[in-house]
């Protein structure tokens, strides 16, 4: 086969980019390791910025998302059981979130694919990408027991953070970043209603605790594990009685219990990969950067590197614009590193860590009082929980 864009991987990032493209007349194949259904099974990300939102709307995808995603005007912290809330409009000229999850995007952008007759090969195995560095690269790939090959102008990685992308870069050609935290997120999913209106971040001696949502009638709760923890070492019961103690004492009286349709354990990493293009590659979303999900950046990181390469490839096609191909990265990691910042930002301030000595966790409940009692320390917190902009390409 022969196709302009190349894409690993059907998650938001390729889904996204892919429908995008189609949308302008772009023509694109995407390769997926694993199944549709197994995609979709996936229990990740539940906060929209608005930017993302309008992306989503522009690739044709966005009726579902309009109709039932979730307009949060605000968002709640706690420290030690006492509850905060935190405006976002006024703060941010009247911008909000809307939590709609990760899945349903997924599946909003899958079945759009399909109404667009655009390609997706699932169960694509071994793929491989070759002369990246030659104007005519192209990727192989294994399908129903055959080797394929796809020639291609552009290959867009969009294959998370274990993908063959990033590895496809000559190591040494390769700046990265990290930071892992000694701690994992232990998230649950059960069909009861949420707790509070608002989502509500909880800093705890006991350690961090995450209360959302996904609909009026489905909740997702997270407590911070130890890094050590195993899935095995937890059960429902045990959750919900850890949850109650680090949420606000009149929320875990009112919190509604049920079982669990989900439980799993996310481990927290900050990572970020400087060559986000590289020859004709070029890395998107979690392919490039980890965020700890405490800022709720991961997805949203994802539909900003894609409206980036989305409009770079808008400009190589119709304006022969290929000497913009340097900005791809330069606007991508400016924003990404602010994500990344922000991340780490909240992850320090709400988790508890083991390391840390009376003084340290003293210094961490006067930064928490600060930044929630001071407008300069709102405004900063709701400016990046809504999202930094866009920037255009030129
Ligand atoms: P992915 O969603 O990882 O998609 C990559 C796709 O590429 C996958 O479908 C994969 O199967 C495919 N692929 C991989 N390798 C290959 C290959 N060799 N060939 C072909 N296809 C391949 N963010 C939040 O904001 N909040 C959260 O609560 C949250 N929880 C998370 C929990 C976990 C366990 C993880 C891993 C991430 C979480 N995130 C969360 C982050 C968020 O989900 C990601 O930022 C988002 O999924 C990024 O989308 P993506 O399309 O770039 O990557
Ligand atoms: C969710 C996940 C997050 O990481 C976050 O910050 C907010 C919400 C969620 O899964 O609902």
């Amino acid at each position: 086969h022969k196709t302009k864009i190349a894409i690993i991987g059907a998650g938001p990032s390729g889904l996204l980019l892919g429908q995008l493209l189609t949308k302008a007349g772009i023509d694109n194949i995407i390769l997926e390791r694993q199944t549709g259904e197994y995609v979709l099974s996936r229990i990740r990300a539940g906060v929209l910025e608005q930017g993302t939102v309008s992306l989503i709307r522009e690739s044709g995808a966005g009726e579902r998302m309009d109709k039932e995603g979730l307009v949060h005007t605000g968002t709640d912290f706690s420290f030690q059981g006492e509850h905060f809330h935190i405006d976002l409009e006024p703060y941010t000229n009247g911008k909000h979130v809307v939590v709609y999850g990760q899945t349903e995007v997924t599946r909003d952008l899958m079945e759009a694919r399909e109404k667009t007759g655009g390609v997706t090969i699932y169960q694509a195995q071994n793929v491989e990408l070759h002369d990246i560095e030659s104007d005519a690269p192209y990727v192989t790939y294994q399908h129903e027991g055959e080797v394929h090959r796809l020639d291609c102008d552009y290959i867009a990685g969009c294959d998370g953070f274990h993908g063959v992308s990033r590895k496809s870069i000559p190591a040494d050609q390769l700046e990265e970043y990290e930071k892992v935290y000694p701690f994992g997120w232990l998230g649950l999913m059960s069909d009861t209603p949420p707790v509070n209106d608002e989502l509500v971040y909880c800093a705890h001696e006991r350690g961090f605790a995450l209360c959302s949502m996904r609909s009026p009638t489905r909740s997702r709760y997270y407590i911070q594990v130890p890094d050590t923890d195993k899935i095995e070492d937890w059960n429902e019961e045990k959750f919900w009685d850890e949850l109650k103690r680090r949420i606000p004492p009149e929320m875990a009286e009112r919190l509604v219990t049920g079982p669990a349709i989900e439980m799993s354990i996310a481990p927290l990493r900050s990572y970020v990969c400087e060559t986000m293009q590289y020859g004709r590659v070029f890395l998107l979303g979690d392919a490039a950067h980890i965020v700890p999900p405490t800022g709720a950046k991961g997805l949203n990181l994802a539909a900003s590197d894609v409206d980036t390469a989305y409009r770079l490839f808008v400009k190589i096609y119709e304006d022969d614009r290929t000497d913009l191909i340097p900005r791809y990265q330069e606007i991508c990691l400016a924003r990404t590193w602010k994500a990344v910042r922000f991340s780490w930002w909240m992850t320090m301030l709400l988790h508890r860590f083991h390391s840390a000595g009376r003084f340290d966790f003293r210094a961490q409940q006067a930064e928490f009082d600060y930044f929630i009692h001071s407008e300069a320390g709102r405004a900063t917190i709701a400016e990046n929980y809504v999202g930094l902009p866009f920037e255009a390409l030129e």
